[in-house]
């Protein structure tokens, strides 16, 4: 079952969503060279602070901080960590959500450190074009895996390719809701999009080969081939004029 959120509840959606927004352009101000992972997210807890924002990762399935940071070749849920110094060249991936007076938001931004390849920079913008194909197809009446097409069409026309192993989700009342959204798959199936549906839409993109592995921190998701990986990620509400981005 998918839930159909009501104009009021949406308007608590886009509160948190708006939070998200606004912390992740935070964080993206701070990223330099010299910053550790750890940093980003300390002041990402702050900001949720002051904003009386719960941050939706930290304890969810035993997840222990506030933000995931993915660096290079690593896909999604890198673990924030004092060690883990951003250098020129870099790119990171920075996942961060929130919970406010029972409702969520969810984004996800890549994020050049200092100069980077042209390769990094490619996938980058391929990767949040990605995101933007998905969400035009997020209009009432059609197909969700119209969604999942449109984003792998777009990405392998690119020569890059998409990770299967994680999807985007419902959100709403709990971080992840019903339906599942892969970033691949025909399109014209599963069900139909109904005003009020609230979708996390999250491409998560690789360089090389799709393959990815989770290392023995247990979260930590890179690919096999260690090649460069990207991730952006958008809360949109499916509305009668239109999918309307929460999380900008
Ligand atoms: N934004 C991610 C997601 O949508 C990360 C959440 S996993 C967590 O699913 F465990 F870190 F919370
Ligand atoms: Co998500």
């Amino acid at each position: 079952m998918i839930a159909l959120r009501s104009p009021q509840e949406i308007e608590k959606i886009y509160a948190a969503c708006q939070v998200v927004a606004e912390i992740l352009s935070r964080l993206e101000e701070h990223i330099r060279p010299g910053v550790t992972t750890l940093d980003l997210n300390d002041l990402s807890e702050d900001l949720a602070a002051q904003k009386k924002a719960k941050p939706a990762f930290k304890g969810y399935n035993g997840y222990p901080y506030a933000l995931c940071t993915s660096v290079n070749e690593e896909v999604v849920h890198g673990m924030p960590s004092r060690k883990r110094v951003l250098w020129e060249g870099d790119i990171i991936s920075i996942d961060f959500g929130v919970m406010i007076d029972g409702y969520y938001g969810d984004a996800a931004i890549t994020v050049p450190v200092g100069q980077v390849s042209d390769e990094a920079k490619a996938l980058c913008r391929v990767t949040e074009a990605s995101l933007y194909e998905g969400i035009r197809q997020a209009v009432v009446e059609n197909h969700l895996s119209d969604i999942s097409h449109a984003i792998q069409s777009y990405v392998e026309s690119r020569g890059f390719s998409v990770v299967r192993e994680f999807v985007g989700h419902g959100i709403g009342r709990r971080l992840h809701e019903s339906p599942q959204i892969p970033n691949y798959g025909p399109p014209g199936k599963g069900v139909r999009l109904k005003p009020g549906m609230v979708l996390a839409i999250e491409p998560m993109i690789n360089a090389g080969r799709p393959d990815v592995q989770v290392l023995e921190d247990h979260w930590t998701a890179v690919t096999v081939d260690r090649q460069l990986s990207a991730h952006f990620e958008h809360t949109i509400a499916v509305t009668e004029n239109g999918p309307r981005i929460l999380t900008r």
